[in-house]
């Protein structure tokens, strides 16, 4: 049987019935008051019929660190049932449940609510036309909120999931505190790329001590990353190389990258062909898996992609207009690279879609609902 489609156990023991994994996807879809719409628990319960694991969008860790309207949260005990709903949808049909926790930091939008506090690692605005001048957290907020990730992952826990994932990526909070570009804190969360990983690495330790104490090693806690930052200063691959072992010299229990392409190079480095993958590799050496992404949709990619080192991929797009793009592979089918009805998506994502599929260039096309 091809690779793909064979189980996957992780160093804790936990297992999957195949290496395809659902990426995160925002689709702005929850109820007015931030719990999980039926239309979502819909769209994943679709997805977890054919995915090995299902990572579930972005959820915002407390109210300061919601970014966007009708984003699913996990901020206190209210949230309990919401989160216990999707824990159920997905892994009633045999798929592991993982959530990802978010704080969006300089990111979030701003009006989202009254006396909203937009914060980050310093008051250094994102190049974004939205985004405004966060608040620099004093030292001490710096730990509150840690303890709010690891209040959220303990609520996660009792709501039913497998693990969750630390969302260090794609420009929120935690690749805020560990970019040179956004962080220019001088205390212990600021300055050498050392200081600037302590947030990211003091909350997976403090994350696994959690667990331990809670005797659930067969919780899982993954971490997310995007490699590189285009800003001047920012992220280089260097430093991520420096997270990366840290990372794995805590034995976390995996490493999911956030790419465009999942054989992509450098982006700061034209000039630079080996992939990314290659060097996470040359520093990882199979101690911990990596999850790839970027453009994965068929089995020539897929073959491609565990040829480069990964363990487990993970898919977006595709999932989103195909909802059982895994069942339809493993026939031998083409996934449906087509939105419409059939994709089982939430209202409010569809009509971000039909405004211009993000994918667009790559083929999926789209119909009025
Ligand atoms: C609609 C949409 C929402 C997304 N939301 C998230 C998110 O909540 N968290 C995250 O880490 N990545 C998010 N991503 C990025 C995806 O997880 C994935 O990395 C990206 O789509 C590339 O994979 P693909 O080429 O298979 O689509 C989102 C992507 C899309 C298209």
């Amino acid at each position: 049987m091809n690779k793909a489609f064979t189980e996957y156990t992780f160093a804790n023991g936990k297992k999957l019935r195949n290496r395809l994994v659902l990426a995160p996807m925002t689709t702005y879809s929850s109820n007015n008051d931030l719990t999980l719409s039926k239309e979502e628990e819909i769209h994943y319960n679709a997805r977890a019929k054919n995915f090995g694991m299902v990572i579930a969008a972005a959820t915002a860790i407390s109210r300061n660190a919601q970014g966007f309207q009708n984003q699913i949260s996990i901020m206190d005990e209210s949230y309990l049932p919401s989160m216990s709903r999707l824990a159920t949808a997905i892994k009633k049909e045999g798929s592991v449940a993982i959530l990802q926790l978010y704080h969006g930091g300089r990111m979030n939008m701003p009006n989202l609510y009254e006396n909203q506090d937009i914060v980050s690692a310093s008051a250094v605005k994102a190049n974004r036309d939205y985004c405004v001048i966060p608040r620099a957290l004093e030292t001490k907020e710096v730990y509150e909120i840690i303890n709010d990730f690891l209040n959220a992952m303990k609520l996660a826990m009792i709501a039913g999931f497998d693990g969750v994932e630390m969302h260090g990526a794609n420009t929120y909070l935690l690749q805020q505190f560990f970019s040179p570009h956004s962080n220019q804190r001088e205390d212990e969360f600021g300055g050498t790329v050392k200081k600037r990983l302590r947030f990211p690495l003091e909350l997976v330790k403090r994350a696994q001590k959690l667990r331990e104490e809670l005797k659930r090693s067969d919780f899982i806690i993954g971490y997310r990353l995007s490699p590189e930052e285009l800003e001047e200063p920012g992220i280089s691959l260097d430093d991520t190389m420096v997270l990366v072992e840290e990372l794995t010299k805590q034995k976390i229990d995996y490493i999911h990258l956030s790419l465009g392409r999942y054989n992509q190079s450098s982006l700061k480095d034209a000039e630079n062909k080996k992939t990314v993958i290659s060097y996470i590799n040359d520093v990882v050496q199979n101690r911990v898996p990596i999850i790839g992404v970027g453009q994965i949709e068929d089995m020539d990619s897929i073959n491609d992609a565990f040829e480069s080192g990964f363990s487990l991929l993970s898919m977006g797009m595709i999932a989103l207009s195909d909802p059982f793009v895994v069942i339809h592979l493993k026939d031998g089918l083409k996934p449906i690279k087509h939105f419409s009805e059939k994709s089982l998506i939430p209202t409010n994502i569809y009509q971000r879609m039909l405004k211009g599929v993000p994918g667009n260039k790559r083929g999926f096309t789209i119909s009025e609902k």
